[in-house]
């Protein structure tokens, strides 16, 4: 380990995230930074305090700043400012308190209605609208978010992506008024930490980058390997769906992942996208 404290920060999170260890050139510019994404971590308890609203504006331009497929800025960011609002759409999700608790909400939504829109405008065809158009739109709107999540913890915030939004899209598109062609992608809560919270251990980079193509690899002990060493670190606090499955000797990641993908969730959300105006095909 380093002298340089930012240099240690990096190859203390990334060993306790990967299980291994990692040289950083402690004359790299930049390390607090690094420091900071090789320690990111969902936050869901926050302080009883605002996020004015002017930060949350310059995190919106910073994050919106991000890359944009072919410059189409299909990306727009919802501030569910109101609290009637965003008590419907957590109606729909009993089970995540936090969602309500957070100081801030967000919604990313990608938008494709511009693009078909400006083509009409320039009297145009646009025979663009299938799969391809939507993924653009949802890609631009992911990389948004996570470029707020990124500037939102530059200034100290803590931020929790909720995918649960999607549980009931009609909901939400009806309580934000959402027009056709755009699609929620997630929410975000957005507040000051209460606590500093963990890192939770990821997949071995030996599993997730590949140089040059994929080959031959043994994936399943792979993932087993990855299922102790987290276990290790953080085990999960309850088993899911104990009724269904019974108590497991050994619950590790894929056990829990396996559990919670043996239940059908958001079936509907192709249609409720097709809905929309876009075209899967
Ligand atoms: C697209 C996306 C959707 C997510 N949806 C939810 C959600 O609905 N509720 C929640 O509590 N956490 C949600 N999360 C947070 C993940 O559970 C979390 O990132 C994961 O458990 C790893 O933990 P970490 O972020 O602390 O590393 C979401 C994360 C992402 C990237």
């Amino acid at each position: 380990m380093s002298d340089n404290p930012a240099t240690t920060a990096v190859q203390q999170a990334l060993a306790e995230r990967f299980g291994q260890e990692f040289q950083v050139d402690a004359n790299l510019s930049g390390l607090e930074a690094l420091a900071r994404i090789a320690g990111c971590r969902s936050h869901r308890r926050f302080l009883p305090q605002a996020v004015e609203p002017d930060l949350i504006r310059l995190l919106c331009a910073c994050a919106l700043s991000a890359p944009s497929k072919s410059d189409l800025q299909q990306a727009d960011i919802v501030i569910v400012s109101d609290r009637a609002t965003r008590q419907t759409i957590v109606d729909t999700i009993p089970d995540m308190p936090w969602i309500m608790d957070a100081p801030v909400f967000l919604v990313f939504v990608g938008n494709g209605a511009r693009l078909p829109m400006m083509s009409r405008r320039r009297d145009k065809p646009f025979p663009n609208n299938h799969l391809d158009a939507f993924f653009n739109a949802t890609v631009d709107g992911a990389i948004v978010m996570t470029t707020f999540m990124q500037a939102a913890a530059a200034v100290g915030l803590g931020t929790c992506p909720i995918s649960a939004i999607r549980d009931y899209p009609r909901i939400v598109a009806t309580a934000l008024n959402l027009p056709p062609r755009t699609v929620p992608i997630a929410g975000l809560c957005v507040g000051w930490p209460e606590q500093p919270g963990e890192i939770t251990p990821r997949l071995s980079l030996s599993t997730t980058v590949i140089e040059n193509r994929y080959g031959e690899r043994d994936v399943v002990a792979e993932i087993e390997a990855y299922d102790r060493r987290r276990a290790a670190l953080r085990p999960y606090r309850r088993q899911r769906n104990p009724e269904r499955w019974g108590q497991a000797s050994f619950y590790g990641w894929s056990q829990d992942k396996a559990r919670q993908y043996a239940e059908p969730t958001r079936t509907d959300f192709g249609r409720f996208v097709r809905e929309q105006g876009f075209c899967l095909d």
